[in-house]
């Protein structure tokens, strides 16, 4: 079968996620190298479909799931996680295409801006985040477990 260099974007459902996706979902992060000792993904997912469930989105090609993103609007920012493309969809449009999505789904509920946080090793995603107008910014990121 070819394997197209794009995808078509009436190709690609971008939806938000259903209960259904779970397994797919966690497949695909821990293919992405996005599942860490410290977050449980199952888990990730639950607390997220407590909050603006409508913006965890995934791309489904051809019945697969090959991407997904997770969004929020904190009533002052936007905050970008869980972006992710199937390493053999890369470089197709599809990392675009959720962002545009979910950035959508942000501006609509009024958010001026968002921020996201990448790994420091992660120089691909800061690659692909330029290219698509995000901006390193001189801040310091700072975090504190509550539970
Ligand atoms: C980062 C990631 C989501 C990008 O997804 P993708 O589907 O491959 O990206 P796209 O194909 O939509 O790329 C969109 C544009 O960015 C460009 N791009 C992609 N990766 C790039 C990179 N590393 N450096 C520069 N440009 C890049 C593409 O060429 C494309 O350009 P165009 O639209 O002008 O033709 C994907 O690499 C991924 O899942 N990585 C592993 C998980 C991860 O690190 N997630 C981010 C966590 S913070």
């Amino acid at each position: 079968m070819d394997v197209p260099s794009r995808v078509e974007r009436n190709e690609l459902e971008i939806r938000p996620y259903r209960e259904a996706d779970g397994a797919s979902v966690v497949a695909l992060w821990r293919r992405c190298d996005l599942v860490v000792a410290w977050n449980d993904p199952l888990q990730d997912i639950d607390r997220k479909l407590q909050v603006q469930r409508q913006l965890f989105l995934v791309a489904e090609h051809q019945g697969q799931i090959v991407g997904t993103v997770m969004a929020g609007y904190d009533g002052h920012r936007g905050w970008i996680n869980y972006l992710a493309t199937a390493p053999d969809h890369q470089r197709k449009g599809i990392g675009r295409a959720l962002m545009s999505v979910a950035e959508d789904g942000l501006r609509a509920l009024g958010c001026p801006k968002v921020n996201l946080q990448v790994r420091r090793w992660n120089s691909n995603a800061v690659g692909f985040y330029e290219h698509i107008g995000y901006a390193v910014e001189d801040n310091v990121s700072m975090g504190k477990r509550l539970r």
